[in-house]
C-alpha cells in the first residue's frame, strides 16, 4: 500500500470535533483509509481501515469489543472467534491506550445494541486482522473525561490528559480561533510579522523574565511582556497594517486567567482613529464568538471608565448580574448616621446596592468580613420587610425618609438586602464591585461591553506617584493643562462576562507629547532616553498617527469553550504556581553554563513576592 492523499471521502463528511474548523483530512495509506469517528450507516458494507488507541476494551463471553479512538472520535470494533479466530485470540492481550491499525468490514449495528450516545453508535468494524504498532503501559489515570485526575498529574502527562475528548476539542476550537483570526484579517490586508523575543524590558507593567547575556556578562535580555513597541515601530517603518499571534511573557503569578507565558492577538493600524480599531474588532468578534454557538450584536455597545466604575465597581463590568451599584450621597446628604456624615463630610461617598437572594444574618457577616478585607471600614447591611420598612442593625439611626430614599435609589423591593458602604469612591467601587459579584447571579447569556475614556493615569498608594493604566505610550485626550489626575486617554478595553480579554489605543506619535508622558511618570528625559531613545528617535523621524489593540487569545477560547482556567486552553501550561512539571522547567543548570553567562547563584534567596 501506498501513502499519499485520495479525492475526498464522501463518508466522510459530517462529523468534526466540536470546535474543529478545519475539515477532517482524508487520506488512505498502509495504517489507515478511514476515520474512526467519522464511521456512520452510509459506509455499511465497506471494508475499511482504521487506526487509533484502544479507549476501553470488553470481553463478553465470546466477542470482545474494542472501543477504538482516533482524532475524531471512537468506533467499535468487534472480534468473532470464529470469524477472525487469529485475530480475536490476539485482541485479548490489548490493553488502554495500545496503538493498533484494524481491517475489516463496517456492519450495522443489531437492534437493541445501537448506541446512540456515540456519533458512531449505530455501526461497528467487524475486524479481520489487525497490527498491534505500539504497547502502551498502564496509564496513571484513564483517559476519559473523569475530572477527579490532579492537575501536577495531567500536566506531568499531559500528552496523556490531551487525547481526552473535552482537552482535545479545547485545542482544537483554539486552532479555530486563530484560523478564523488569520482569515478575517489577512482579508482586511494586515500583515503578519514576527518581533523578537529576545530584546529589552518592555513595560506592561509586570515583572520581565530576564535571559543572561553570555556575550555581555552582566546583560540581560527580557522576554517581550507584548509587542508593543516593535508594534509602533513598525508603523513608523510604513507597513501600516499589522497583526502577529504573538507569545507575551510576564512575570506575575499564576491565576486562572493569567499565564506567565501566553498568547495574544497583537494588532495595530496607522493613519487611525479609536472608531477606526474599534470597527476591526467589532467585526471580528462576533466571527470568533460563532465558533462557541454565540452571537453577538454589533456595534458592541460602550461604557465609559467612570460610569463603569460608579455602577458595577470595576472597570470589567459583568453586566450579566442583574445588580447596579446606587450613588446615596442625595439621600443620605443631611444625615445624622455618623458613618454617613462622617463619609461625606470628609469628602467621600456613600453607595450601595439591593440584591435578591437568601441573606440569613451569618452571610451578611461573611460579607462584612469580606468588605473588611477589601479595605472598607464597615458594611451596611440590611433587609426591606414586606411593609416596606427596613430591618436593620443601623435602621434606627435613620430617619424614615432616608430609608424610603434608600429603597428607592438601590431599585429594592420586598425580601431584598441593600448592602451601602461609605468610604473613598475608590475603596466604595472596589468593595461595592466584589460584593456585587459575590451575591449576584450571572443571568445566562453573554455580555461584551468596550469601556471607553480611562484616566491618563491611576495614583500609585505606596510609591506615591503616577502609573500609566494602560501603557506610557497611551495618547492622551484633551489638553494637557492641570493634574496629570485629570488627564484622559484615547485608550479602549474589551471585557466578556467581566473579563478584560482586550486593550488598546491611540498611541503617541510626537515625541513632545512622550516625553511629557513621561515626566508626569517621573520619567526625566535622561532616564527616558536611557530606557526609550529607539522609540523617541523614531517618533522623531515621522511617526503617523497610529493605535491598535491586544487580545488574550487564551482568555478568548477558554470563555468561548466554557473552560473555567486559561490552562485548560493552552496545549502545554505551567502549573498555578508557575511551574511545568512536564518538562521539570525551571530546573537548574550547569556550572560550567553558569560561569559563562559570568552568573553566581546565591543559594537560599528566597522569591520575591
Ligand atoms: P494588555 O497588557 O492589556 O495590553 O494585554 C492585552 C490582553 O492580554 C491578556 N493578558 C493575559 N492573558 C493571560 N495571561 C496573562 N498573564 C495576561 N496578561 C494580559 C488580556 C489582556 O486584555 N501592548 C498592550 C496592548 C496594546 O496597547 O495594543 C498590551 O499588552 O486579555
Ligand atoms: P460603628 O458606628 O462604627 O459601630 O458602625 C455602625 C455600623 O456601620 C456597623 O455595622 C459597621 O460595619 C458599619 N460601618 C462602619 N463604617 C462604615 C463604612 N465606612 N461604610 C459602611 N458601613 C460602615
Amino acid at each position: 500500500m501506498s501513502g499519499g492523499a485520495n479525492p475526498t471521502d464522501p463518508g466522510a463528511a459530517g462529523q468534526v470535533l466540536a470546535g474543529g474548523a478545519n475539515p477532517p483530512i482524508s487520506f488512505s495509506n498502509e495504517y489507515r483509509d478511514s476515520w474512526c469517528g467519522l464511521a456512520r450507516p452510509d459506509r455499511v458494507g465497506e471494508r475499511m481501515r482504521v487506526a487509533g488507541w484502544v479507549h476501553r476494551r470488553r470481553d463478553h463471553g465470546g466477542l470482545i469489543f474494542i472501543d477504538l479512538r482516533d482524532r475524531e472520535g471512537v468506533l467499535q470494533l468487534v472480534f468473532h472467534p470464529d470469524q477472525a479466530p487469529e485475530a480475536h485470540a490476539a485482541a485479548h492481550r490489548l490493553r488502554s491506550e495500545d496503538v493498533v491499525s484494524a481491517v475489516g468490514t463496517l456492519v450495522a449495528r443489531e437492534e437493541g445494541t445501537v448506541n446512540p450516545e456515540m456519533a458512531t453508535g449505530a455501526v461497528e468494524l467487524e475486524v479481520e486482522s489487525f497490527d498491534l504498532l505500539a504497547d502502551a503501559e498502564t496509564p496513571p489515570f484513564q483517559v476519559d473525561d473523569d475530572d477527579r485526575v490532579s492537575e501536577e498529574l495531567r500536566l506531568r502527562h499531559r500528552y496523556l490528559d490531551l487525547r481526552r475528548r473535552s482537552m482535545a476539542e479545547a485545542i482544537r476550537l483554539r486552532h479555530a480561533v486563530v484560523a478564523e483570526i488569520r482569515r478575517t484579517l489577512e482579508a482586511q490586508g494586515f500583515l503578519d510579522i514576527e518581533t523578537p523575543i529576545l530584546t529589552r524590558s518592555t513595560p506592561e507593567g509586570a515583572r520581565d523574565h530576564l535571559v543572561p547575556s553570555r556575550v555581555q556578562p552582566g546583560s540581560f535580555f527580557a522576554l517581550p511582556q507584548s509587542p508593543q513597541l516593535f508594534k509602533q515601530l513598525l508603523m513608523v517603518a510604513g507597513f501600516e497594517r499589522y497583526y502577529q499571534i504573538a507569545r507575551c511573557f510576564r512575570d506575575e503569578d499564576t491565576r486562572a486567567d493569567r499565564q506567565p507565558e501566553f498568547t495574544q492577538l497583537d494588532v495595530e493600524m496607522s493613519f487611525v482613529v479609536e472608531e477606526d480599531v474599534i470597527a476591526v474588532v467589532d467585526a471580528l468578534m462576533p466571527r470568533l464568538l460563532a465558533l462557541g454557538g454565540i452571537e453577538v450584536a454589533t456595534p458592541i455597545e460602550r461604557i465609559g471608565y467612570d460610569d463603569a466604575l460608579l455602577r458595577y465597581g470595576t472597570d470589567r463590568p459583568d453586566r450579566r448580574i442583574p445588580i447596579e451599584i446606587a450613588d446615596l450621597g442625595e439621600v443620605f446628604a443631611a444625615s445624622e448616621f455618623k458613618v454617613f456624615s462622617g463619609a461625606l463630610a470628609g469628602g467621600g461617598t456613600i453607595r450601595g446596592f439591593s440584591a435578591a437572594g437568601e441573606f440569613p444574618r451569618r452571610r451578611f457577616d461573611e460579607l462584612t468580613e469580606q468588605a473588611q478585607a477589601l479595605g472598607a471600614k464597615g458594611l451596611v447591611w440590611g433587609v426591606v420587610e414586606e411593609d416596606g420598612s427596613w430591618r436593620s442593625p443601623v435602621a434606627k439611626f435613620l430617619t424614615e425618609d432616608e430609608i424610603g430614599g434608600l429603597i428607592s435609589a438601590t431599585g429594592a423591593r420586598a425580601g431584598d438586602a441593600i448592602l451601602a458602604v461609605a468610604d473613598d469612591p475608590a475603596v466604595a467601587a472596589r468593595v461595592l464591585g466584589e460584593l456585587r459579584l459575590a451575591v449576584g447571579v450571572p443571568e445566562d447569556r453573554h455580555d461584551l461591553v468596550w469601556v471607553v475614556d480611562f484616566p491618563m493615569f491611576g495614583w500609585n498608594e505606596d510609591e506615591s506617584r503616577w502609573d500609566a493604566l494602560h501603557h506610557p505610550f497611551t495618547a492622551p485626550s484633551g489638553d494637557l493643562d492641570g493634574d496629570p489626575g485629570s488627564w484622559r486617554s484615547r485608550a479602549y478595553d474589551l471585557v466578556w462576562n467581566g473579563t478584560e480579554i482586550g486593550g488598546g489605543s491611540i498611541r503617541i506619535s510626537s515625541p513632545d507629547v512622550q516625553q511629557r508622558v513621561f515626566d508626569a511618570l517621573g520619567l526625566g528625559p535622561d532616564e527616558a532616553r536611557e530606557r526609550f531613545g529607539f522609540l523617541l528617535d523614531a517618533l522623531a523621524y515621522g511617526a503617523p498617527p497610529h493605535g491598535g489593540i491586544a487580545f488574550g487569545i487564551d482568555r478568548i477560547v477558554a470563555i468561548l469553550g466554557g473552560r473555567d482556567s486559561i490552562r485548560d486552553v493552552i496545549a502545554f501550561p505551567k502549573t498555578a504556581s508557575g511551574l511545568d512539571p512536564l518538562t521539570g522547567a525551571p530546573a537548574p543548570v550547569d556550572e560550567v553554563q553558569l560561569r559563562e553567562l559570568g552568573i553566581q547563584v546565591r543559594p537560599g534567596v528566597a522569591p520575591a513576592g
